[in-house]
């Protein structure tokens, strides 16, 4: 932590933007919603004051967001169909709100007296559900982020940084904590064009495990499976093809399906989980589809096969930060060193309220919330 002669002691620029925040209150944009509901009706973009640096707590700091994902998760929470909820308080409206959002990477404009936080660092939220990051800025205290290190994103763009932690975090957790995986083993996930699907496929190519990874079918198949097998995936086939002999003796080949990986549910679940081997597990970390994961009898009782869940979030609240920190050092350094791809997404440009209006940037975060296909982030500008 910064004690009051720490912060005596930061660098003359670090002294500059404490007194240029001092004097000029800065107007935010937020993407608040009042109640529960679907996204694109209920977020509205509402300004607001931010308070100067003599008006933080000791242990807090403004951060000014540098880019944020749209998860699935973050639409769920929004629907009032995720089990961590958003806060909300009067804060921003004078009525109760909530923040959109729930993962980030922001920069540290100033902070109180006694917030160990470095002016100009990067920092992401530490726990979901502690406060909305679709937001031009935010109030933080130091216990609700982490620092991340220079060394560590050193030449990455705040996107890759901003998305470490729901994605790729998962993909690295489902690749290492329910199998032990050796090199000719094989994976088996759907939803493999997803954030976590192409993250797991970029990692078990690292790890020398193989990847059989289901799609769902589509017009621009060729394509899609071409992306993946770029990126090191082993097969790439449509969810209608799994009960496909000919499609089945070429999985057959590739090694042992110790794993699967299941972000979709129904059908397209059952037919993958027919590919596990003897003593496999089954982990489901997602339910796209909607419908229930319902699997036979026989491949329980003859095939052993474990079927459990995984929670990226119940993983972050019980383990100790240093394994935290270690994974995101880990995976940062696979983008660094040109080894792990950021997954694809729209960037939704956001300048801020000195360039555009509450209005336009509403409509710009409604349309954002709304498209059905691929992925979209928030990106920031001062
Ligand atoms: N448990 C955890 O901790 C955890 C962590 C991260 C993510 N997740 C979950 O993992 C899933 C993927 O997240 P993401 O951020 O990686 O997703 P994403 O990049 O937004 O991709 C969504 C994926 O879902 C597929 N999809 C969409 N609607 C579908 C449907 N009705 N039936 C079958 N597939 C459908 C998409 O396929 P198309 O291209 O065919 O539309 C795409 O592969 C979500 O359910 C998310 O909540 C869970």
């Amino acid at each position: 932590m910064f004690s009051r002669l720490g912060w005596q002691l930061r660098p003359r620029s670090a002294q500059r933007v404490f007194r240029r925040m001092a004097s000029n209150r800065i107007r935010a944009q937020s993407a608040v919603y009042t109640e529960t509901g679907e996204p694109s009706q209920v977020l509205r973009v509402v300004e607001h004051e931010v308070p100067n640096a003599d008006e933080l707590g000791d242990t807090q700091a403004v951060v000014r967001m540098l880019a944020s994902p749209i998860n699935p998760s973050d639409l769920n929470q929004i629907e009032g169909a995720y089990p961590v909820r958003a806060p909300f308080s009067t804060r921003i409206t004078g009525e109760l709100s909530a923040v959109g959002g729930n993962e980030a990477v922001g920069e540290v404009l100033y902070a109180g007296a006694g917030s160990g936080l470095q002016i100009g660092s990067w920092v992401i939220p530490q726990r979901a559900g502690e406060f909305g990051t679709w937001s031009t800025h935010v109030v933080v205290d130091d216990a609700q982020v982490a620092s991340v290190p220079l060394e560590w994103r050193e030449g990455l763009e705040p996107l890759a940084v901003a998305s470490v932690k729901v994605n790729p975090s998962t993909a690295y957790r489902l690749l290492r904590d329910f199998s032990a995986l050796g090199p000719n083993d094989c994976v088996v996930q759907n939803g493999a064009n997803s954030g976590v699907g192409r993250a797991v496929i970029q990692m078990a190519r690292l790890m020398g495990v193989r990847t059989v990874n289901v799609v769902r079918e589509r017009p621009d198949f060729g394509e899609l499976a071409a992306e993946l097998s770029g990126l090191g995936a082993d097969l790439v086939v449509q969810d209608r093809e799994l009960g496909d002999p000919a499609v089945r003796e070429r999985i057959g080949a590739l090694g042992p399906v110790r794993l699967g990986l299941n972000c979709v549910g129904g059908r397209a679940t059952l037919l993958m989980t027919k590919l596990l081997a003897k003593g496999a597990t089954l982990v489901t970390y997602g339910g796209m589809s909607r419908q229930p994961v319902t699997l036979p009898t026989s491949l329980l009782v003859f095939r052993d096969i474990r079927a459990c869940g995984f929670w990226m979030n119940r993983w972050y609240l019980s383990q100790p930060r240093e394994r935290r920190d270690e994974m995101w050092r880990d995976i940062l350094g696979m983008a660094r060193r040109g080894q792990f791809q950021t997954q694809p997404m729209a960037r939704v440009e956001w300048p801020g309220a000195s360039r555009v209006s509450a209005e336009e940037a509403q409509r710009a975060v409604r349309d954002a919330v709304s498209w059905s296909t691929g992925k979209r982030a928030f990106v920031f500008s001062a």
